[in-house]
């Protein structure tokens, strides 16, 4: 049983807590474009690899595969996502389960847009959300929605290119920054984070951890304090099977006087993940088990609550050959 991580930058902790979860049962393999990120050199080997958008990537990816041995593979950066999951069967044939979504659904939480189409469609509280300035400003002069709004890119992520705007001349400066922008209503109240994974074989929801964000910094939560929800497992789990996620996800939702707005979904372990690690949520071993062929019991709320997390910076020293 040997594991793959592709892209892994600079999220060291994951890499650490996959090689602790699987000990002697098996290796833990990284890659990434750059020989400069950190986390390579906690694998057991490591690859610098093309960039993802080369010709011939994946195939470079493939024989990783054959020469490690690699029985599961997963990202931890969105534009690789959908790539695993189109080439599923391809890893199959080698042996090699993604830890992942389908494609359809890579794409469509890739897509805000999209994403917002599908809660609508399936009564689940979001922003209301607009791509067409006209169609919001149609709605602005019937009273329908108003300002401030929340602007952004809909296929954007760490929070590039976001701005609330406070007025019209605001808001069609922003709209004008990027090709396909999404106006959205101004959530206010708690952001809350949830990591939550999806058992492989059983596609049960056997954890879920919550979190209260306190301070985000440059598109990550900074500071976030643990807390249990049964109301909110509840719709969480809902909210999930009714979309068809597997393996791990992180889900942002806005909690505004007791009712919980979806916002967004990430298919693949959040920036925040170490926080519920911290707490109990050991999602290494609930993948370990699954690629083992066990399916996992549920311990959903299993971990420890009013636990504050603090994000700090640490340095890597390697040396250049
Ligand atoms: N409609 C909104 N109202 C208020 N704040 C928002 C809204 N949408 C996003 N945000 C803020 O911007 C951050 C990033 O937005 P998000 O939709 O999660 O995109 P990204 O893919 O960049 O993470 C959120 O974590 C939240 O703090
Ligand atoms: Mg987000």
């Amino acid at each position: 049983m040997n594991l793959l991580i592709l892209s892994c930058g600079t999220r060291n902790k994951v890499v650490q807590y996959f090689r602790k979860a699987f000990g002697e049962e098996g290796k833990v393999i990284t890659t990434d474009c750059s020989p400069y990120a950190p986390a390579l050199y906690e694998g057991d080997h490591h690859y610098v690899v093309p960039r993802m958008t080369e010709t011939g990537y994946i195939d470079v990816v493939f024989d990783i595969c054959k020469k490690e041995q690699i029985t599961g593979v997963l990202s931890l950066i969105d534009p690789e996502l959908s790539l695993l999951a189109k080439h599923e069967d391809d890893f199959k044939k080698l042996g090699v389960r993604v830890i992942g979504s389908s494609y359809e659904l890579c794409e469509r939480t890739l897509n805000k847009w999209e994403m917002y189409l599908w809660m609508k469609e399936h009564d689940y509280p979001c922003a209301k959300s607009y791509i067409s300035l006209e169609e919001f400003k149609k709605d602005y002069r019937e009273g329908k929605i108003s300002y401030p709004v929340f602007v952004k890119p809909a296929k954007g992520s760490a929070s590039m290119q976001i701005s609330r705007a406070d007025n019209e001349e605001m808001l069609d400066f922003l709209f004008s920054r990027g090709d396909f922008m999404m106006i959205q209503e101004f959530m206010a109240g708690q952001e809350l984070g949830i990591d939550c994974y999806i058992d492989l074989l059983s596609k049960e929801v056997v954890s879920i951890f919550a979190k209260k964000k306190l301070v985000m910094r440059a598109g990550e939560t900074d500071k976030a304090i643990s807390f249990k929800d049964e109301t909110l497992f509840k719709k969480v789990e809902e909210f999930v099977v009714e979309n068809g996620f597997t393996g791990q996800i992180d889900i942002d939702i806005f909690e505004n006087n007791g009712c919980y707005y979806f916002s967004e979904v990430n298919p693949r372990f959040g920036g925040g993940y170490p926080h519920a690690y911290a707490c109990g949520a050991d999602h290494m071993s609930l993948i370990k088990n699954n690629l083992c062929g066990k399916v996992n019991e549920k311990i959903i709320g299993q971990y420890e609550e009013h636990k504050v997390m603090m994000k700090y910076n640490e340095i890597m020293i390697i040396e250049e050959k």
